[in-house]
């Protein structure tokens, strides 16, 4: 591997070139990154007409002693439906333990010792309260957190929100919330919550899971899909509008691409939020009018063209324009950083793209000069024929195939638009549920686009996060359930690149027959630990065997300091080895310091020729 390090040979990487997708799938929201513990936390989950299904609630005792259903009693107008229970029984006759509702979160609640929990909910009452709310084990029998609401009939005869916190006294990682009474009435509840205290800079966001996100220094974050964003039909595709405001007033929705609903807790303002606080610029892809099913007529967008302006106003605007206002109101009266805009997902070939894409391109470009507009049709081969900043590109396909699109953008125009790589991945048996042969196939790809980052702009592996109590999609790059979470191999593959974003490329040529599958780059980047400069080398062995790798710099101006080099390792026994729940470090990167250099050749360990090759 022959490395050119003379300053003038070097080529600035776009300082956004890694950074991540986040979409709604797999629960990587709702019963993901957002700590939102109350699964259907309004009742509105089973749809607008009433009576309804409460999935995921359940009842706590039987129809001799209480009757639930729901009813569209709910003082929220977006979102009418509350649920009303009629409690039949007095202390005396009702169970020991009360009667009322429970319900298990995403598939059980974490809950754990010492943690506070902040609880929100609404209630209104035919007579007096006296309702037991206590965080529980899933079969109610051990508690580990309670408060009793005693209120007069007066104070709760209209709609009251009631907030206090609990601490835990035990740990459970499959607890419910259960909302209990044994005094005769009709309670009605609505817009439950429970958050733990302890979120991701205060934000509402599940912080292990979003320090796994920041251990691979995204530049960036694609959201909210994907297909989510395009809806099986435009009716259930995701409305930024309602996702914003307080949260007891979003209607929700359900997502019928990927099968759930989501309270949309987690709305475009939080994912603005997010992306400041990960330090990532924003880019939002917003639904064009086009879902997999149905279409808007370019004669009919209009409507739609003022929505996403007014989505662009509520991410930019000044706290006194309409959008802006509510923005600060929500409190944030700074403007968030929005930048890029996608116009629509995957909907190059549908009949009206073109025709709305228009339209709404006008329309950015004539109120936001700065805004760069991605386009979802594939400019890497020939020309668009509309103007556009970037272009969308995705591909999932099988590990040689993946290792082979290392040369994917090597002839692609350097003068059109860039291209946004914003959905990659090995899928099919060659990924597993995530395995080291998809990773190395998704490096040589990632090395290849480090290479063609002048034509590149920016990458995303594509789906980050999955629970695993529904998984829709498969690989994912970050696996998890209530309590616990893993990196996959293509999680601990981005890792090698987060230092790439912004940094010097340096020429890197391999000389080897060409039957040997290795890749590499040289890139000269900053420490993210110290600032220091140092030069990076990575290489991928996409071969079964091992390789001898000698590897010389020239040009290097200043004296090097080789006495503090690492050499970082993604290697196993098997590649189709994988992390899991009970083994989540099996595979993950692992550092070694590097021997002294002799001469220009590198001792790489125990495995090296006499001039310092090593078998990789
Ligand atoms: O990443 C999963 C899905 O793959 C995305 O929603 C979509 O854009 C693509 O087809």
């Amino acid at each position: 591997l022959k490395i050119d390090a003379s300053p003038q040979s070097g080529r600035k990487i776009p300082d956004h070139l890694f950074g991540i997708f986040f979409e709604e799938i797999n629960h990587a929201g709702a019963g993901g990154i957002w700590a939102e513990l109350v699964s259907n936390r309004g009742f509105e989950a089973g749809g607008p007409n009433t009576p309804s299904n409460i999935d995921p609630w359940g009842i706590i005792g039987n129809e001799t002693f209480i009757n639930v259903l729901t009813d569209r009693s709910s003082c929220f107008n977006r979102n009418k439906v509350a649920l009303r229970m009629e409690v039949l029984c007095d202390p005396v006759g009702c169970p020991d333990s009360g009667v009322g509702v429970y319900n298990p979160g995403y598939w059980g609640m974490n809950i754990e010792q010492g943690k506070t929990y902040k609880v929100v909910l609404h209630v209104m009452s035919s007579g007096s309260l006296n309702l037991s709310v206590s965080l529980t084990s899933s079969d109610g029998m051990q508690t580990l957190a309670s408060n009793n609401i005693i209120a007069s009939a007066s104070q709760v005869s209209n709609w009251t929100k009631i907030e206090f916190q609990l601490e835990s006294k035990g740990t459970n990682s499959n607890s419910r919330l259960q909302l209990t009474t044994n005094h005769k009435g009709v309670i009605w509840l609505d817009q439950v919550s429970v958050m733990p205290t302890d979120t991701y800079k205060g934000h509402g966001f599940r912080k292990e899971l979003i320090s796994m996100i920041e251990g691979i220094q995204p530049r960036f974050i694609r959201f909210p899909g994907g297909c989510f964003v395009e809806g099986e039909w435009l009716r259930n595709a995701f409305r930024w509008r309602e996702s914003i405001g307080p949260w007891e007033e979003r209607p929700g929705h359900f997502g019928d691409v990927w099968m759930y609903w989501t309270d949309d807790g987690l709305g475009y303002y939080e994912f603005l939020q997010l992306a400041e606080d990960l330090g990532a610029a924003p880019i939002w892809v917003f639904n064009n009018g086009i879902s997999h099913q149905d279409e808007v007529a370019t004669s009919s967008i209009a409507p739609f063209v003022k929505d996403v302006l007014d989505s662009i106003e509520f991410a930019r605007g000044s706290t006194n324009s309409t959008w802006g206002s509510v923005r600060a109101a929500m409190g944030h009266p700074e403007p968030f950083e929005l930048k890029y805009v996608a116009i629509g997902n995957e909907d190059c070939g549908k009949p009206n793209y073109r025709g709305n894409y228009l339209k709404f391109y006008d329309a950015i470009r004539n109120a936001y000069s700065d805004i760069k507009m991605i386009s979802n049709c594939d400019g890497s081969s020939r020309p668009l024929d509309h103007p556009a900043d970037l272009y969308d590109f995705h591909v999932y396909n099988s590990a040689n195939t993946l290792f082979n699109m290392a040369n994917q953008f090597d002839r692609t125009s350097r003068t059109g638009p860039k291209a946004f790589v914003s959905e990659y991945a090995v899928t099919g048996k060659d990924a597993g549920t995530g395995s080291l042969l998809a990773a190395l196939a998704e490096a040589a790809f990632l090395i290849g686009l480090e290479k063609n980052s002048d034509a590149v702009e920016m990458a995303s592996y594509a789906p980050l996060l999955v629970n695993t109590n529904d998984r829709r999609w498969n690989p994912d790059a970050i696996v998890f359930n209530s309590w616990q979470q893993y990196g996959t191999p293509s999680y601990w593959m981005q890792h090698f690149f987060k230092e790439s974003s912004g940094a010097t490329l340096l020429p890197a040529t391999i000389q080897a027959n060409s039957s040997v599958h290795v890749v590499a780059s040289a890139i000269i980047c900053r420490s993210s630990e110290d600032n220091s400069e140092y030069l990076q080398i990575k290489v991928v062995n996409f071969d079964n065997e091992p390789v001898n790798l000698m590897f010389s710099v020239s040009g290097l101006q200043n004296t090097v300091n080789s006495s503090g080099s690492k050499m970082t390792i993604l290697t196993s026994s098997n590649v189709m080895d994988e992390n899991s729940f009970q083994e989540p470090n099996k595979l993950k990167k692992q550092q070694k310091l590097l021997n002294k250099m002799t001469g220009h050749c590198r001792k790489l360990g125990n495995e090296e020729d006499k001039c310092g090759r090593k078998k990789m």
